[in-house]
């Protein structure tokens, strides 16, 4: 891909990886790119302003508050007038402000103020990548759509052997032109449930269950990231809506059903919601009153909505994904599961007592697709979501 007239704002985090970025502009320059640097105060203890600034053919841009560069260039426009905002070497102490919305310099400020996509290349102490704290924060991160390279393993200036050191300029020029591709799923529109479902009982009781839509509103996101246009269909949960995604709060099978009918057509369909499998055969409209005999509960099935949409007569999606929640023999039963519904995809995951997976943020997933199964290691849930995007982004080429 051409990076001709394409425009970077570097900002150069303080960390010893910081002289790669040196040959970052450089090459980045001999692409035909304009590359507009921010240093961070600690970034110019290993780099100069005067290399920056030569190599960029560009002033560097260090204070917040600086009367010259409000009056030329103020924050605002710094951060919006590039096609992509690249921060390498991005630092534990950067990582953490971008992830905790800290505007306390000109770098964090930009990255607060930006409406334009962000990829960032972490590089730090070994141990200071595996802290929970920086882990936490890379996971934010990438949930919030931020792109992130490496860091890559092997010897780190510290004397130390581990991941920490920032990818090398080549890798850091392919991941540029990725981010820089047009968006894989302009064009598509997609459906995609989460969550739980209520089914009523009475004005104040439900059947509920512990889903709790963080994976399905994750796979909405990364959908919406890829530039589909996504419906998500979503049950009661305490997930926020996901940036950019239309969504539709239900709580009973049958309202999900029909808002999903209502969505189609679509491209893409996946069916990451706990459906209840029954609902209340009768919702008493009074409240049922406790003392004598307590009272029985008949059930009426729920419809499959997934099933449903599956085999649809007029406008089945071009590709149907289910989930297979199980607690023994998931490939099995999932296998079987995708050949039922009818869908072309089933992601098979172990729900049973002790995994963590309903309402916890991992998943392992097994993809099961008319070729057989595939194992995935154990993931994030947005790394699952951004995983499956992939996989559709590959399967619609
Ligand atoms: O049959 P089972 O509930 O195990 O199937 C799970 C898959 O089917 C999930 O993708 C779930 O979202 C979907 N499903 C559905 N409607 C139902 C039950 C399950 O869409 N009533």
């Amino acid at each position: 891909m051409s990076l001709q007239g394409r425009r970077i704002l570097l900002i150069v985090g303080g960390g010893i990886a910081a002289y790669k970025c040196l040959e970052l502009i450089r090459r980045l320059r001999d692409r035909g790119c304009a590359v507009r640097t921010v240093a961070t105060k600690a970034a110019t203890e290993f780099v100069t302003p005067l290399s920056l600034a030569s190599l960029s053919e560009d002033k560097v841009y260090t204070e917040l508050f600086s009367l010259t560069d409000e009056s030329e260039m103020g924050h605002i426009r710094l951060s919006r007038e590039a096609d992509l905002i690249v921060v390498a070497p991005a630092t534990a102490d950067l990582m953490a402000r971008m992830a905790a919305g800290m505007a306390n310099d000109l770098a964090s400020t930009v990255l607060l103020a930006t409406d334009k996509p962000v990829l960032i290349a972490p590089s730090m102490n070994v141990q200071m990548w595996q802290h929970a704290a920086t882990q936490a924060n890379r996971a934010t991160l990438a949930a919030r759509g931020i792109t992130i390279v490496g860091p890559a393993a092997g010897d780190l200036a510290c004397g130390e052997v581990g991941s920490g050191r920032l990818v090398e300029v080549p890798e850091l020029i392919q991941a540029i032109e990725t981010a820089l591709s047009p968006r894989p799923l302009a064009g598509r529109t997609a459906l995609v449930t989460s969550g739980p479902t209520w089914e009523p009982i009475d004005p104040v009781r439900l059947i509920a269950n512990r889903s709790s839509g963080k994976q399905g509103h994750a796979i909405a996101a990364a959908l919406a990231r890829a530039g589909a246009a996504v419906t998500l269909v979503s049950g009661p949960t305490a997930e926020p809506d996901p940036v950019g995604v239309t969504v539709q709060r239900i709580e009973t099978a049958a309202e999900m059903l029909a808002a999903c009918q209502q969505a189609l057509p679509v491209d893409i369909a996946v069916f990451a919601a706990a459906v209840a499998d029954w609902r209340a055969d009768t919702v008493s409209t009074q409240k049922l009153k406790k003392g004598g005999e307590p009272p029985t509960l008949t059930f009426a099935p729920n419809p499959d909505i997934l099933a449903t949409i599956a085999q649809h007569p007029t406008s089945r999606p071009r590709l149907v994904i289910g989930f297979a929640a199980e607690t023994e023999a998931v490939v099995e039963q999932a296998t079987a599961k995708r050949l039922r519904k009818g869908c072309d995809w089933i992601l098979a995951n172990d729900v049973g007592l002790g995994t963590g997976t309903f309402g916890g943020d991992a998943n392992t997933i097994h993809l099961i697709d008319a070729d057989g199964a595939e194992a995935w290691p154990r993931l994030a849930k947005v790394e699952v979501a951004t995983r499956l995007v992939d996989r559709i982004i590959a399967a619609l080429a």
